[in-house]
């Protein structure tokens, strides 16, 4: 490569490369994975070293993080906020400490913490009072993110001593469960999902509204005493119990190792262990804890001299994809997935990975026979990250997505615009309703116990079940004729599937798996409509008029009542007792029980929602849109066209048992009861 080329390609991947920084550090969303960003950086930065004269003052190797948003107001730290030099491994680690211990010329002890992937903030106190908190930024400035760090529960207000100033440091992060539950609401609503906590902590902290950080589940962990007036503090340890006192949230599996040979076991033990945390650790970090030591060994201009972070080994592997098979899905979407030559990886044998889908395989050029390298991060199904051509012997095939469902035969579809390709099946495909009765006995659905995906494939292969409502009218002789099936697990299953009735309605409405609509829509239109057959009569109109539930939910929350195999469904589930309702269960006479009603028109002598309470109490539904299900259209002052919608169906005999009352019919009805 000459020169010419070489400045094309150095400003290229400058170009390149700020483009992302800008849809990482700016907009949180990342388009590209940590590993293929930092391979850029890194061809940048050989280029640069190789040609030193293309160095520009403003290109990305020559700045550390990311620009503050402008939005927010800055803070420029009293002190630069360092970052840490890595280890990457058990050499590196003793590498370290005989620097440290040469520079010392004494023995040193070390505080080890797990190393929190969240983002660095700074937060001063003063007189004991939470005054500021900041971003690290880029070391010098940082962003002021007071008012949403104020939203984070664990960031005290008030100090629980009025020290007259405290600075410390920590890290904001989400804990996987949040990551979770916010990508699926972002899912429900069609918004793009977080790639990792780390990214869905950083976008919701940089929030210029702090009321949608406060919705956010963030949490604060503090490891470090900038500084602090009013205290003594001899030693890291001191510090962070310092931290403990006065109310902060310090990670507790921290350990105070007397040589490095501890630290070296300690660190070891949590390369196991990682998976155990609620929140996403990549390493330890390593402190000397005595502060005068720290102090005599100061630092260099990015990092101290007296710490190191010890990353944990990468999580990938390079293996041969020896065949590729399509999962059907729940909702009939086919998941082409890799079937690996058996390889380690993070503490465990893997043998199977996800290719999401039919373009990635196409984009990543993944051919049958290919070595891979594969990567787990946190606790998903591992991935393949990338094809190495270089090892390509001729004999790799490609792959391509079947024509028909490779489980029950039916075309599959790709519409316009999507990525999945679908099973057309719907219910005659057995990949689906497996799918559908695995989701509808899962933990945050009907949460029945001892009902796995195997004994769901057992009770269908054995024809006892044909759909989720059949699970409860099993009996025991059905199951304990079942293979691996004793008495007792019969009947613990029996009791299971029983005590499985008295679940709310959310669970019940989140386990009928309708597309889009996660534990969360489901809690919302249960608290909302309060009974299923309330839900069930809810027009598109009525549903969008739920908060958080969007056209998308709506139309498929429509598009599930419709289909009669769903409604008979229910029915079953209904039948068998299944809790059908949320809040307060009228527990009076139910004269009205079965009643359709629909409210058109203002009424005169009570709200409408009183007007459908008693209704209710007396065990009728109120419905928001006419259909020949209807009994009674109740018709106020000025109706609108659902009076004209009953008319028509009374005229041309659609409807038989539909009648139309006034106000003050409704009023001698509910009052006879
Ligand atoms: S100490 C000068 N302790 O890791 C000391 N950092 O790569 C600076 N981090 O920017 C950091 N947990 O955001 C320290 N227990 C811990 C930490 C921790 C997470 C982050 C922090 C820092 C980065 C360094």
């Amino acid at each position: 490569m000459d020169i010419i080329q070489a400045r094309e390609r150095a400003e290229e991947l400058r170009r390149i490369i700020e483009e992302h920084n800008y849809h990482y550090y700016v907009l949180d969303q990342p388009m590209i994975t940590d590993q293929e960003y930092d391979a850029l950086m890194q061809e940048l930065i050989l280029l640069e070293d190789r040609f030193p004269e293309l160095v520009t003052p403003d290109s990305p190797t020559q700045r550390v993080g990311g620009k503050p948003l402008e939005a927010f107001g800055t803070v420029r730290h009293r002190a630069p906020l360092l970052s840490l030099d890595n280890a990457f491994g058990d050499g590196d680690l003793r590498d370290f400490a005989r620097r440290v211990e040469s520079a010392l010329g004494q023995p040193v002890a070390y505080m080890v913490e797990p190393k929190i992937d969240g983002l660095s903030v700074a937060l001063t106190y003063e007189n004991g009072l939470f005054a500021t908190g900041a971003t690290r930024g880029d070391g010098e400035t940082g962003e002021d993110v007071t008012q949403n760090l104020k939203t984070v529960p664990t960031v005290p207000l008030r100090l629980r001593e009025p020290l007259p100033r405290l600075e410390v440091r920590g890290e904001a992060y989400m804990s996987k469960e949040a990551f979770r539950r916010l990508n699926e609401i972002r899912e429900e609503r069609g918004e793009a999902l977080f790639a990792n906590p780390r990214n869905a902590a950083a976008g919701s902290l940089r929030q210029l509204d702090p009321r949608v950080t406060a919705s956010r589940s963030l949490s604060v962990l503090v490891y470090e005493v900038l500084s602090v007036e009013g205290k003594e503090v001899a030693s890291h340890a001191q510090a962070l119990n310092l931290l403990v006192e006065q109310g902060f949230a310090v990670e507790p599996n921290r350990r105070l190792c007397r040589d490095i040979e501890e630290v070296v076991a300690f660190c070891r033990e949590w390369t196991e262990r990682r998976d155990e945390l609620p929140y996403e650790i990549d390493g330890m970090v390593v402190k000397v804890n005595d502060l005068r030591q720290q102090a005599e060994l100061g630092a260099r201009s990015k990092s101290p001299r007296w710490a190191i972070a010890y990353k944990f080994p990468a999580q990938q592997a390079v293996t041969v994809l020896e065949d590729i098979f399509v999962r059907v899905g729940r909702t009939g979407v086919l998941t082409p997935n890799a079937v690996l030559r058996p390889v380690r990886l993070a503490g465990t044998t893997v043998s199977r990975a996800t290719l999401h889908n039919e373009d990635i395989i196409r984009e990543k050029d993944v051919r049958i026979g290919d070595t891979v390298v594969v990567q787990k991060a946190g606790e998903i199904i591992p991935e393949v990250v990338e094809v190495l051509k270089e090892r390509r012997t001729g004999g790799e095939r490609p792959f391509k997505m079947p024509e028909t469902c490779p489980e029950c035969g039916s075309a599959v579809a790709r519409p316009e615009g999507e990525a999945a390709s679908r099973c057309t099946g719907g219910l005659v495909c057995p990949a689906q309703v497996r799918e559908a009765i695995i989701h509808f006995v899962s933990r945050d659905a009907m949460n029945i116990e001892g009902l796995g995906p195997a004994v769901v494939a057992q009770l269908l292969d054995a024809g006892l079940i044909h759909d989720a409502a059949d699970l409860y009218y099993l009996r025991y002789d059905d199951l304990v004729k079942l293979e691996r099936m004793g008495a007792q697990s019969s009947r613990n299953l029996l009791d299971a599937i029983e005590a499985s009735k008295q679940n709310s309605l959310a669970q019940l409405i989140f386990a009928l798996g309708i597309r889009h609509v996660g534990s969360r829509a489901a809690r919302v239109v249960a608290d909302h409509f309060h009974t299923m057959g309330r839900l069930q009569e809810a027009d598109f109109d009525e549903l969008v008029t739920v908060p958080d539930i969007g056209p998308k939910i709506a139309e498929s929350i429509r598009s599930f009542f419709k289909e009669e195999h769903n409604r008979q469904v229910l029915d079953k589930l209904a039948a068998a007792g299944v809790n059908m309702t949320a809040g307060e269960v009228p527990t009076g006479a139910q004269p009205m029980a079965g009643k359709r009603f629909v409210l058109t028109g203002t009424l005169e002598g009570m709200t409408r929602q009183e007007a459908q309470s008693r209704i209710e109490a007396l065990g009728g539904q109120v419905a928001g849109s006419v259909s020949k299900q209807t009994d009674y259209v109740v018709v106020g002052a000025n109706p609108g066209s659902k009076y004209d919608k009953a008319r028509a169906l009374i005229e041309s005999n659609a409807a038989p048992g539909l009648s139309i009352l006034t106000e003050e019919e409704l009023m001698a009805m509910l009052e006879k009861y």
